[in-house]
């Protein structure tokens, strides 16, 4: 398939003329990549159970991992959602748009193909404008995975998508390089008491201050013990990948510092190819390997912000092995701990 790449330029105001013809491939059952605030989406419709579909295949992706459908303004929720409780008006009065996925008991209508079976629909409102007035022209609820291969980081800049999606789906909106850039925050409020399944950048503390309690999935906080199951079935699998093994060490700057020298040295004279993920701080403390500034500790969403380009960036390289740093697990830093762990396939050491 020829996919076609158009580059999207935002100067306050969306052109519509540039998102019709993606909003016709949308409307017509085609595939879409396009920018959100926190990662780039693979759109379909996702009232169509066969749109849906092509979105499992093109990613590799599998059916029993239900999709996010996006909408762009509330009048559009109640078509999805059977029951809105009071704490999702609550929530989407503060965070909507933006990036938060509510989960709802769902509609009939809203096809298995998009849900992967479940009872339940995951609903997230963007407030990037690109991805925010495509929804609004598709006139469909769009259903949207990360737009990556899945297993591989998610794409934060329009070559990641280019990379995993050329060739696969009809058309790639290129919106340069995303804000957020790790996934929404996801919170199941189809239960009695919400519960967090995945963090993001509305944190647990944002959560927790607008509705009191806030539950959080064990998911989260670990790797799964056997015939244990995450809420949102996407947690269970090593997500957010790169291809080389990844150790993540957590300690005292000096200490991991010291752990990593020691450790990359080793790999080095064994003939291994070795990155370093550090911070702004820690960068003169490697002399040896391939070294990543993933952002600054003084500066948290700087280190969201590239932690996928990070690691696809190692790839890129072709290390065989990875360390990284690790970072505290409040605020911003759940969501970037969430992924770091899960990119290194839980294998953590402390010192
Ligand atoms: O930021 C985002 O949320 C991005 C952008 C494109 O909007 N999308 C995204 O989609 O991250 P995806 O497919 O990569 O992750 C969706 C997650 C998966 O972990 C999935 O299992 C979970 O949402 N999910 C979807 N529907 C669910 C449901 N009904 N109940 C529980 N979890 C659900
Ligand atoms: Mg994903």
């Amino acid at each position: 398939m020829n996919t076609k790449i158009v580059k999207i330029t935002v100067c306050g105001k969306v052109n519509d003329e540039e998102l019709l013809e993606a909003a016709e491939i949308l409307k017509g059952g085609g595939l879409v990549a396009f920018p959100t605030e926190t990662v780039y989406g693979l759109g379909a419709n996702a009232l169509d159970e066969k749109a849906a579909k092509k979105i499992y295949a093109a990613k590799g992706r599998p059916s029993d991992n239900p999709l996010i459908a996006h909408i762009s303004c509330m009048d559009e929720l109640p078509a999805l959602a059977s029951e809105i409780p009071d704490a999702a008006r609550r929530l989407a009065m503060r965070f909507w748009p933006g990036p938060l996925t509510m989960v709802f008991k769902k509609q009939s209508r809203v096809p298995d193909g998009t849900t992967g079976g479940l009872d339940t629909v995951a609903v997230r409102m963007p407030s990037d404008p690109v991805a925010n007035r495509l929804i609004r022209l598709a006139g469909v609820p769009v259903a949207a995975p990360s737009a990556n291969t899945s297993g591989r980081p998610s794409p934060t800049r329009a070559e990641h998508v280019i990379e995993d999606m050329a060739g696969k789906i009809e058309m790639i909106l290129d919106g340069s390089e995303v804000g957020i850039g790790v996934e929404s925050t996801i919170v199941d409020v189809s239960g009695e008491i919400p519960t967090l399944l995945r963090p993001g950048a509305v944190t647990l503390e944002m959560l927790r201050g607008a509705l009191g309690r806030v539950d959080v999935d064990p998911a989260i906080e670990g790797p799964m013990a056997e015939g244990v199951h995450p809420k949102a079935p996407g947690m269970k699998y090593r997500h957010y990948a790169p291809r080389a093994e990844m150790l993540l060490v957590e300690g005292e700057a000096a200490r991991v510092a010291a752990y990593i020298n020691k450790e990359a040295k080793k790999a080095a004279e064994a003939g291994k190819r070795v990155g370093i993920i550090c911070t702004e701080e820690s960068r003169g403390l490697y002399p040896v390997g391939v070294l990543e500034v993933i952002g600054s500790r003084s500066h948290e969403e700087t280190v969201a912000h590239n932690l996928f380009a990070v690691l696809r960036e190692l790839d890129e390289k072709a290390v065989d092995c990875i360390f990284s740093e690790s970072f505290s697990e409040d605020r911003l830093g759940q969501a970037i701990m969430n992924r770091l762990c899960k990119a290194a396939g839980y294998h953590i050491v402390r010192v």
